[in-house]
């Protein structure tokens, strides 16, 4: 039995579905029970907060395998999740990290990342740690400017990224679960076209059929402002910040040859990852040209 933690998010859905398919037994830790619609057939849930220790002794009863994500900037939920994982005696972990952990200097989305890295090795269970670059699934956050004027912010200029589609990093932990030594202790996924915004914007608006307008940001304070108007607490504004820096300065976009080894395939183009997202981005620029 394989307990999958952030299954309702897009790297776990993903990930539920591939193992689910493969025949695997899968248990999704969902935070309600509504959120559990739309599982496929077969993957049992069971209700649980990673916040709240009390509730992962049902979600880990009988499991070997753990998919470890982790949301948020806080240390606690890994360590509730692995003292579940011990007590009910799994045998490896998946922990989804971020490439950050891999950047010289580390920023302080990296060190967060670290820490747990850590904490999982503490464990003293066997582990497998997936370090993503930026998601495919990020561009999602353009929905809001789209739909009010069919504009895009782009505080990164002439910074390129190569997207990762989270559904190879699903590939990959379906891999690491199911045979560790083909992923080895850590991976740097990336996709392999790096991109700027601007460069992103065109290859989304050719996708959706759409025109996506691109506006500067002067600064990236103006742009983490814009993203959290009621304000984020300060340990994630500063770190935003400094992300959104180091992503302007590299313009070559980290890019590594891992999702290939592991997958023996290319990674996933941000092309087809938008197509596949066609419809949200469409229906964002009509709902803003309609009259209000
Ligand atoms: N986005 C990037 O570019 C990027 C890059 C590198 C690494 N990462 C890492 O990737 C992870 C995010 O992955 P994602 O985008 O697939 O996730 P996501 O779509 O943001 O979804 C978060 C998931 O975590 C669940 N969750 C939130 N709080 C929880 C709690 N207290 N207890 C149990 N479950 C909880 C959510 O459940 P509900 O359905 O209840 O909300 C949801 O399933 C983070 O650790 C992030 O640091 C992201």
């Amino acid at each position: 039995m394989i307990v999958i933690t952030g299954a309702t998010g897009h790297v776990g859905r993903e990930l539920v579905g591939m193992l689910a398919a493969r025949g695997e037994r899968v248990r999704a830790l969902v935070r309600s029970p509504e959120r559990a619609t739309g599982l496929p057939e077969g993957v049992e849930h069971v209700v649980g907060d990673l916040e709240d220790p009390a509730t992962l002794a049902a979600a880990f009863d009988g499991v070997d395998r753990l998919f470890l994500l982790v949301p948020g900037i806080r240390h606690e939920p890994a360590r509730h999740a692995l003292a579940a994982a011990r007590t009910a005696g799994v045998r490896h972990v998946v922990y989804l990290s971020s490439y950050a952990v891999a950047a010289d200097p580390m920023p302080a989305m990296g060190r967060w990342h670290h820490d747990r890295e850590e904490l999982v090795r503490a464990a003293g269970i066997p582990a497998t740690v997936l370090r993503p670059c930026g998601f495919m699934s990020n561009t999602l956050d353009w929905l809001p400017t789209l739909r009010a004027g069919g504009y895009v912010l782009d505080p990164v200029g002439p910074g390129r990224a190569a997207l990762i589609d989270p559904y190879d990093i699903a590939a990959v932990a379906a891999v690491a679960l199911d045979e560790p030594g083909r992923v080895g202790g850590a991976a740097v996924l990336t996709g392999d076209q790096p991109l700027t915004v601007t460069e992103q914007a065109a290859v989304l608006a050719a996708a959706a059929g759409i025109e996506i307008e691109i506006r500067d940001v002067r600064t990236p304070e103006e742009a983490v402002r814009f993203r959290y108007p009621n304000g984020a607490p300060p340990a994630l504004a500063d770190a935003l910040v400094e992300g959104l820096r180091l992503m302007r300065s590299d313009v070559a976009g980290v890019r590594t040859e891992h999702v290939q080894r592991i997958l023996g395939r290319a990674p996933r183009s941000f092309s087809d990852w938008c197509e596949r997202n066609a419809d949200v981005f469409r229906t964002a620029v009509q709902a803003g040209r309609r009259p209000r």
